[in-house]
């Protein structure tokens, strides 16, 4: 039995790898939100739209959503963007429609600040994300909207962020920068063949959401263009992120959930988080879980991810006063090459929203899973620091293995206030994770 175990599954897995190369056949996330395929369609350009780049384009883009919101034909409306670039203001998405970009279409977000409309903070947060009260609305906002698709020929929503950038250089920002792309209390969202660009904060963020797909999407802004998160899951479930690049100044994918008093009084996790096949390069992490999580985040699923020239490859982190969990994280199948830290997972990371944070309102962390993870030129291995009275469990790593600058091997793991186990880990492991006895923990897992 215990040795014909491990030739079942490397048939299995040569098996599955064999079907995909014969067959074209993936993992995808197909399913999680039906496609649709919309008979009434409109033009921008039946709107009074003008792709010169210099128009100001607000009230077509107003009045054709206003529009598809009101005659709400029967599978609902596909409003679609010719080449050429739009200049426009923020605007609102309705239900039931696609915005469609042609290959060569360019959406691009206003450099009039001052013109930027506010909307309240997000009750999870309490206040902005980086400036006390309100916050800029999104450039293409969604609140309360079900069935919605952005999609076309990779055509281009630009953000136009290098204005926002320096006003938080400079320190003169009013209030939290807007993020490119937000839906609110929504469901059924499809985003895919679209490329982001120079966001003025965080570029995709699906809040208080369920059922969304993000595929085929390239991301980009500069290595030190401030918090331009590529995709955000923040307090949503079901939310599938395939076949992307992404390469920004922050964070390529951050799953999170709220911070502090805020979040947890708000109590909403971020659940069913599915990551694969990402690519891409961050001066911070590449797969990030936090560090607002005090609405919980759950079954986090990353595989055949990508990272390079890059801060720290995963990474897991929280605060005293953040309460929340962080619970049945699996990250699997990650290539990196060129990063200063391959894994960290900290407690502790000192970030709040203000002072009414509860010091006895500890995270709890069980349950991470880490394999089959390479890295050639990775400065440090690696880091769990867990909390002292709340102490990280049941942490698998197995099957890495992460190669110095120079030689084969970079300084060792450091650990502390963890336990679970190592199986295959070089460098080996802290010693909290590495006695046998322990590797239990990692069994539930596989
Ligand atoms: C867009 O949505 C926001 C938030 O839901 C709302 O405050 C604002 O009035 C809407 N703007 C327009 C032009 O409909
Ligand atoms: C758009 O970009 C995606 C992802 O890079 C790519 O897979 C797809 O083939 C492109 N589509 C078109 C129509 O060019």
């Amino acid at each position: 039995m215990f040795r014909i175990q491990p030739l079942v599954s490397v048939l299995l897995c040569c098996f599955t790898f064999w079907f995909h190369i014969s067959f074209g056949y993936l993992i995808t996330c197909s399913g999680i939100v039906p496609m649709r395929y919309r008979n009434d369609k409109v033009s921008i350009t039946d709107f009074g739209g003008v792709g010169d780049g210099k128009t100001l384009n607000t009230k077509a883009f107003r009045e054709a959503i206003y529009r598809i919101q009101h005659l709400r034909r029967r599978g609902g409306t596909l409003l679609y963007v010719p080449p050429g670039v739009y200049l426009t203001e923020s605007f609102n998405l309705t239900s039931h429609m696609t915005l469609y970009l042609a290959r060569g279409a360019v959406i691009k977000a206003t450099q009039d600040t001052w013109t930027w409309p506010l909307v309240a903070p997000l009750p999870s947060y309490g206040r902005g994300r980086e400036r006390p009260g309100g916050r800029y609305m999104s450039f293409i906002h969604g609140d309360g909207l079900r069935d919605v698709v952005i999609t076309g020929e990779n055509g281009t929503i630009d953000g136009q962020g290098g204005i926002w950038w320096n006003m938080w250089r400079q320190g003169n920002l009013q209030f939290t920068r807007p993020n490119l792309v937000e839906f609110m209390n929504s469901r059924g969202i499809i985003i895919s063949n679209v490329i982001f660009k120079n966001s003025p904060f965080w570029n995709i963020h699906p809040v208080y959401c369920s059922n969304v797909v993000i595929r085929y999407v390239t991301i980009l802004a500069p290595t030190d263009s401030p918090n331009t998160d590529g995709i955000d899951p923040d307090s949503s479930s079901n939310v599938c992120i395939e076949d992307s690049f992404i390469s920004t100044g922050d964070d390529l994918v951050a799953v999170k959930s709220g911070w502090d008093e805020y979040g947890i009084a708000y109590g909403r996790p971020s659940s069913h988080i599915t990551i694969r096949r990402v690519t891409g390069s961050s001066p911070f992490a590449g797969i990030a879980v936090g560090s607002e999580t005090s609405g919980g985040v759950e079954h986090v699923f990353a595989e055949n991810i990508v990272i390079y020239n890059s801060g720290i490859g995963v990474n897991i982190k929280t605060n005293i006063g953040r309460g929340g969990f962080i619970k049945n994280i699996t990250v699997s199948q990650v290539f990196m090459e060129n990063v200063r830290t391959g894994i960290k997972i900290t407690g502790d990371t000192g970030d709040h929203p203000d002072n009414q944070f509860n010091p006895n309102a500890l995270p709890y962390v069980k349950g991470v899973t880490l394999k089959n993870i390479w890295g050639v030129k990775v400065q440090k291995a690696g880091s769990i620091q867990g909390l002292k009275n709340a102490p990280f469990t049941n942490i698998c790593l197995s099957k890495i293995n992460l190669h110095g600058m120079t030689g084969p091997r970079s300084p060792p793991w450091k650990c502390s206030d963890v336990s679970g186990a190592a199986i295959e880990v070089s460098p080996s492991p802290c010693a909290q994770l590495s006695s046998p006895q322990q590797s239990g923990s990692c069994a539930n897992h596989f």
